[in-house]
């Protein structure tokens, strides 16, 4: 019975006050906001799904660890307690904490790659990428085919397509190729988990050709859980076992700890034995995040992580989580609101390009949809399609996403299924109007990273 409640497993000690301004107000801020959500205030957002990403409500457990923080500047004693924890949760030797995930890639990259080496992936992550580049490599994406069909059925969309990227490595060489980052989940396909089995099959790859392979891992523990409820012979392994499997195939792993540890600020790069290598991560680390016992983080960050990464784990925790995604999901299927389907770890990725055909790539699709669903009920998603990829580094030409995404993005323990029930029907209510929905163009485009910042404004057709 209480399967089909989703009931979550724990009880609310700490609120935190949420309003819908009125929609006269609603439209003035996303005037002023030059129709980009990230320069809103947040008390002018009522529902706020822009990321999962230190979002998270930590606790009673998390919180009292704060109180024990070491605020020792060397060697403090929640370094030691995080480095036992990644040990016993992945089995993996040395740990140097950093100040997000991207402080964790700033480091490990360009020991990496090598210049106008490639660097291969199911998908990098926006800031993965940038560090690739940053170090003077390509990055370059693997996803098998059916994660760009989102309503065709597939268990794992986030998996490699290994004879693409083995014939890859073939033609160009393996001394050309730097790395293999395996992103669990795939956060850019729509959160969508590896299998084991793609693990396992891409780690041979790379020691048949020497390549190191590394996991981008904020998203580790809920990857696991789909493995759990989805990959024949994992059903009636622990979500640990899982997790240390995992990581077996893999040399290294960057992670923002502000995803599945729960916490809202920190992350690492954990080493599963090579000793040269953590030294020069070590050294690496000192003058871009701070001295590798805290790496960018207070003591009472690493203890916050350390209990975090922990309860993250937990079954009832992962599985009601999920759970109240997927339901999400389903309402807006049932509601003919297409998505990525099936729905993914961490957030509902509606898709724009089927929902606002009308709208062409270059006027932005999944941006004029978040941008209605603010005015409507005051919910902030996040666009991950063309605007956010960007223009071709040379041609300077507008790239096409193979995705239009409104990303509904569900920060852990925050949000009832209430607020979620509200998302849907939001949503739901727009559809009647739908055709009328017009595309954006620029009215401020920065050089990088545009998406952040750019201010935008409907095309009057
Ligand atoms: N890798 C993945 C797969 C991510 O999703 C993110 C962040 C990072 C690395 C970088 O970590 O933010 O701690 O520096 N994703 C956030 C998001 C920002 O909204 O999806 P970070």
């Amino acid at each position: 019975m209480t399967d089909n409640l989703n009931i979550p497993p724990y009880k609310i000690k700490m609120v935190e006050p949420i309003n819908l301004i009125p929609k006269k107000e609603r439209q003035a801020a996303l005037k002023r906001a030059g129709y980009n959500l990230f320069a809103l205030r947040s008390e002018e957002v009522f529902i706020d799904l822009l990321t999962d990403s230190g979002t998270n409500a930590m606790s009673d457990n998390q919180w009292a660890g704060i109180m024990s923080g070491d605020e020792s500047y060397a060697g403090s004693r929640n370094f030691f307690h995080l480095k036992d924890t990644v040990q016993d949760i992945f089995n993996y030797s040395y740990m140097v904490p950093a100040h997000q995930g991207r402080g964790a890639e700033q480091v490990l990259f360009p020991l990496l790659v090598d210049k106008d080496n490639y660097a291969l992936s199911n998908m990098h992550f926006d800031t993965t990428k940038a560090h690739v580049e940053l170090a003077g490599g390509k990055a370059k994406n693997f996803i098998i085919e059916e994660a760009l069909n989102t309503d065709q059925y597939h268990p794992f969309k986030g998996n490699f397509d290994l004879n693409k990227m083995e014939k890859f490595i073939q033609t160009e060489g393996k001394n050309n190729i730097s790395v293999i980052i395996i992103t669990i989940t795939c956060n850019s396909a729509g959160g969508q988990p590896v299998s084991m089995d793609n693990i396992r099959k891409v780690s041979s790859i790379a020691k048949k050709y020497d390549i190191p392979i590394i996991m981008d891992a904020a998203r580790f523990a809920e990857n696991a859980f789909f493995i759990k409820s989805r990959e024949q012979g994992y059903e009636d392994k622990s979500i640990k076992d899982i997790i240390r499997e995992m990581f077996s195939y893999t040399d290294a792993f960057t992670m923002s700890a502000k995803k599945d540890a729960i916490v809202n600020i920190g992350g690492m790069i954990g080493i599963k034995d090579d000793e040269n290598l953590y030294n020069q991560i070590r050294s690496k680390t000192i003058p871009m995040e701070g001295f590798p016992t805290y790496g960018g983080l207070a003591g009472r960050d690493l203890e916050a992580i350390s209990r975090g990464l922990q309860e993250g784990i937990q079954y009832p925790y992962l599985k009601h989580r999920i759970n109240q995604i997927s339901l999400l999901g389903k309402k807006l299927l049932d509601n003919q609101i297409p998505v990525q389907y099936p729905v993914g770890g961490h957030a509902v990725f509606v898709d724009a390009k089927k929902l606002l055909p009308h709208i062409p790539f270059n006027q932005f699709p999944a941006q004029a949809l978040a941008n209605e669903l603010y005015l409507e009920g005051g919910i902030r998603g996040v666009e991950i399609g063309s605007l956010l990829l960007g223009r071709d580094p040379e041609s300077k030409k507008q790239l096409k996403s193979p995705f239009e995404f409104l990303r509904l993005t569900i920060p852990r323990r925050v949000y009832t299924d209430a607020h979620l029930n509200f998302t849907a029907e939001s949503l739901i209510n727009i559809k009647s109007r739908i055709g009328q929905i017009k595309g954006l163009k620029f009215s401020y485009e920065p050089e990088i990273l545009r998406h952040f910042t750019a201010r935008l404004k409907p095309i009057s057709s």
